[in-house]
């Protein structure tokens, strides 16, 4: 069974106030997603750990017209996006794994927003890359955002985090998750994301954005 991180009460119920106050241009980052999917070669779009559904909203509040599947593990998230999506059409949102999805069903487009470094580097993150290539067509463009970078960079990246934090930010609380993040999420380096997306099946990935931690990776499957 593929391994994954359940987001359940708290860190459920105050995802989307957490991730604005904790992920500088998160939203910059969810902006450019429609502009990278728009034509019909990317209209069956998979969202794997769609979490509360904001990449899934922004595609449809920007004319996305294709059909979008939101996967997550956790029955709260599927719950808060169910509620955020409900206005619109063709989204189907299921409680599951990739894994657990049959392989018959193709998809040209999928995105993996802030999931890959919650899974340790130690055959996880190759089985999730894996299981989501083995699901799309030759082509397909993946889009995903993740903690990227060795050590070094990642705990100089984490002092510039710390610096464009809000003002009124518990401050005990910024000393604890910035240790968590540092000791607790399994980032690895750039060089290692490349080869992790080559051995999926994914051509190589283009980096295409960076803020502080948080970097954004592009990649098309392997014809
Ligand atoms: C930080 S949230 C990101 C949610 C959403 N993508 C966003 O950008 O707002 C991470 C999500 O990944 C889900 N998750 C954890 N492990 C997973 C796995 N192995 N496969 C798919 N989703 C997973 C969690 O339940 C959670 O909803």
């Amino acid at each position: 069974m593929e391994k994954f991180e359940l987001f359940e009460n708290e860190r459920a119920t105050a995802y989307d106030s957490f991730v604005k106050n904790w992920i500088p241009n998160y939203n910059v980052f969810l902006n450019m997603i429609p502009h990278l999917f728009n034509d019909s070669t990317n209209d069956k779009l998979l969202a794997v750990g769609c979490g509360t559904g904001n990449e899934i909203l922004v595609l449809k509040q920007n004319g996305y017209n294709g059909s979008i599947m939101g996967i997550d593990p956790s029955p709260e998230m599927i719950a808060q996006a169910t509620h955020k999506l409900k206005d619109y059409e063709d989204i189907v949102l299921k409680e599951v794994l990739v894994s657990q999805l049959t392989i018959d069903h193709q998809f040209n487009a999928a995105t993996l927003i802030l999931v890959l470094h919650f899974l340790k580097d130690d055959g996880d993150k190759l089985d999730l890359l894996r299981d989501i290539s083995i699901r799309l067509e030759p082509k397909a463009l993946l889009i995903m955002l993740d903690i990227t970078g060795n050590n070094m960079e990642i705990r100089k990246n984490l002092e510039i985090l710390e610096q464009l934090l809000l003002p009124d930010m518990d401050q005990n609380e910024i000393a604890k998750r910035l240790e968590r993040i540092y000791l607790e999420l399994h980032h690895v380096s750039e060089q290692r994301i490349i080869e992790l997306f080559t051995e999926a099946g994914f051509e190589e990935p283009t980096k295409f954005f960076q803020s502080t931690i948080y970097m954004g990776w592009m990649a098309r499957k392997k014809n």
